[in-house]
């Protein structure tokens, strides 16, 4: 199961109707979930950049958790993303360790939905202004997933809302959410996420063994790439001989973009790929140091327990 990390962005949740209350049911609900109250970690907004990157480090789901504040995250959560994205970490030339994480908003929005439209008092969608938070995911890599979020989430004795309205409304939104981490976590496509990366770490290693590449493929497989076509198991270790001759083990597959989409039966998984490689003197490559850009596209089915089987390979420089 996925490691799930929930960043609490509250700023006083001994004060809140709602967000207490969704974090209590996802802390029921989900299995393997690390909820982090920053209020109480930080009260004083000095935030412990080691251990919250060891949190996001440790997880494979990212949830951050918080009221909307002035169209935006409170000024604690905005300090956490500040101090914790760091050169190097979200960003920047080694800043890829939270690439391939997925990242989901959850919060909650006192204004009615009708007031976020261009005729209504709030003027833009939740859409357009959650969109700087959109951009740091991209940026840092993660998967940016569809929000989750609720209106008419305030309550003010007497002025706005009953207690009983907003806190049905939390529930129904804690639902919400952990069926969106239990879609993303359990789905076809993050089954074959894992195995696309576990695929390249294995062949990064270039050991003789293929038992650990043919169990994942299909008999009458179709190989193609630049060193020609190959059939069938046979066909692969053909061709995996050839790699070998070329390639020095620790080679790299950096996967840039991943698009897995429904094909009949099978899935259609598009990657686009950066190899970084060692070659041997007496190979084609003549001893070259190359970093090539790759694109591939996979034919894979998954079986009723969700192991996968190639179908298909295609690489393509690109
Ligand atoms: C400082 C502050 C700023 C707020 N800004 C907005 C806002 O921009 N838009 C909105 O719809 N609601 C806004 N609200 C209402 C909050 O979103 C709402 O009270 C909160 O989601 C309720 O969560 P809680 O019960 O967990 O505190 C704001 C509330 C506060 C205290």
């Amino acid at each position: 199961m996925s490691k799930v990390v929930v960043i609490s962005g509250h700023p006083n949740l001994d004060d809140s109707y709602t967000n207490s209350v969704i974090l209590e049911q996802v802390d029921k609900q989900l299995s393997d979930v690390a909820i982090r109250r920053l209020d109480q970690l930080y009260p004083h907004y000095q935030i412990n950049v080691e251990e919250e990157q060891q949190a996001l480090l440790a997880a494979d789901v990212v949830v951050l958790q918080f009221p909307f504040y002035w169209y935006s995250v409170p000024a604690l959560l905005k300090k956490w993303i500040d101090d914790v994205f760091t050169f190097n970490f979200a960003y920047g030339t080694h800043g890829d360790k939270l690439k391939g994480k997925e990242f989901i908003l959850s919060f909650t929005i006192g204004g009615p939905a009708e007031s976020y439209d261009p005729l209504g008092y709030n003027h833009f969608s939740i859409e357009q202004l959650i969109q700087p938070l959109q951009q740091t995911a991209y940026l840092a890599g993660m998967n940016f997933h569809k929000p989750v979020y609720s209106h008419r989430m305030v309550y003010i004795p007497n002025v706005y809302n009953e207690l009983e309205e907003v806190q049905a409304r939390a529930m129904e939104h804690a639902t919400r959410l952990t069926e969106q981490v239990r879609n993303i976590t359990h789905s076809p496509q993050a089954k074959i996420t894992a195995f696309v990366k576990q695929w390249f770490e294995q062949f990064d290693q270039l050991k003789p063994e293929t038992e650990v590449y043919t169990r994942y493929l299909a008999e009458d497989v179709v190989w193609e790439s630049p060193e020609g076509r190959f059939v069938g198991r046979d066909g692969f270790r053909a061709w995996y001989d050839k790699a070998r001759a070329t390639f020095k083990p620790n080679c790299q597959h950096d996967v840039h973009q991943i698009d897995i989409k429904p094909d009949g039966d099978n899935y259609r998984v598009e990657l686009r790929v950066m190899l970084t490689a060692e070659t041997y003197l007496d190979s084609d490559l003549k001893g070259e140091r190359i970093t090539l850009p790759v694109n591939e596209v996979w034919q894979v089915s998954l079986d009723a327990q969700g192991i996968p089987t190639i179908h298909r390979y295609q690489v393509e420089l690109a």
